[in-house]
C-alpha cells in the first residue's frame, strides 16, 4: 500500500471534520427522525463520498482471505456519531438485521445491493420473525439511503468490482449489543452479535 500524498491525507481529514462538525449542529437542531435530520445527512454524507480519491480502495486494504475490510474513521467520545469506510470484494454479504441506531450508508464505488423488509409477523425479539421485502436498492456512487434504527436491511456486494461505501451510524458498532439478525429460510431471529475489534484509521497518516 503506498501512502497517501499528503495533500490527500490533508483533504481527506479536513472534510471529514468539517462533515463532523455540521453533524453536530445538525442534531442540535433535530431529532434523529425528523426528515430534516435524514435529508441532511444524506445530502452530506454523499458528498463526503463524492471524493472518490479519499476513498480509494488501496488505502482500506482487505485483509488476505477476507471479503470485507471495515475502518473507523470518526467516533464521538461517547460513542455516537460512528464513521466507517467499508471495502468488500463481490460476495459479501450481511443477513437481514437492524440496528438499533439510525443508519446512512453512501456509495464510492462498486456496487451494494440492499434489499428492505418488512415484519409480517414476530420480528421485535428473538424468535419467530416473518419478513417480506419491500423494496430495493443497488448503492454504487452517488447513491445514499438512510435507515431508522427499526428499519430491516440486507447486503449483498455485486460483481464484478470490488466496492467501497461510506457507512454512518448514530452509535458505534461495537456498543451495537442488542440489533436482531434474520434467517429468511427458517422464519426465525436471534441477537446480532456486534462488531468489535474494528482498526481505527488514522486520518492524519
Ligand atoms: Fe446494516
Amino acid at each position: 500500500m503506498n501512502p497517501a500524498p499528503a495533500t490527500l491525507r490533508r483533504e481527506r481529514s479536513e472534510r471529514v471534520h468539517a462533515f463532523l462538525t455540521f453533524l453536530r449542529l445538525l442534531r442540535q437542531n433535530h431529532t434523529a427522525d425528523a426528515p430534516e435530520f435524514q435529508q441532511a445527512v444524506c445530502a452530506q454524507l454523499t458528498e463526503l463520498a463524492s471524493h472518490a480519491q479519499l476513498w480509494q480502495l488501496a488505502d482500506f486494504p482487505i485483509s488476505e482471505g477476507q471479503r470485507w475490510g471495515v475502518y473507523q474513521l470518526h467516533e464521538e467520545g461517547d460513542g455516537t456519531l460512528a464513521l466507517y469506510a467499508s471495502a468488500a470484494h463481490p460476495g459479501h454479504g450481511q443477513p437481514p438485521h437492524n440496528h438499533t441506531t439510525w443508519a446512512c450508508i453512501a456509495g464510492v464505488s462498486g456496487v451494494e445491493l440492499n434489499r428492505f423488509y418488512s415484519r409480517s409477523e414476530g420480528g421485535h425479539q428473538p424468535g419467530l420473525a416473518r419478513l417480506d421485502l419491500s423494496s430495493e436498492q443497488a448503492i454504487g456512487a452517488g447513491d445514499v439511503c438512510f435507515l431508522s434504527a427499526d428499519d430491516i436491511h440486507d447486503i449483498q456486494v455485486t460483481p464484478p468490482h470490488s466496492a467501497m461505501h461510506l457507512h454512518l451510524y448514530g452509535r458505534g458498532l461495537p456498543y451495537l449489543h442488542h440489533r436482531l439478525r434474520y434467517d429468511l429460510a427458517l422464519q426465525t431471529c436471534d441477537f446480532f452479535p456486534a462488531f468489535t475489534g474494528i482498526p481505527v484509521f488514522d486520518l492524519t497518516s
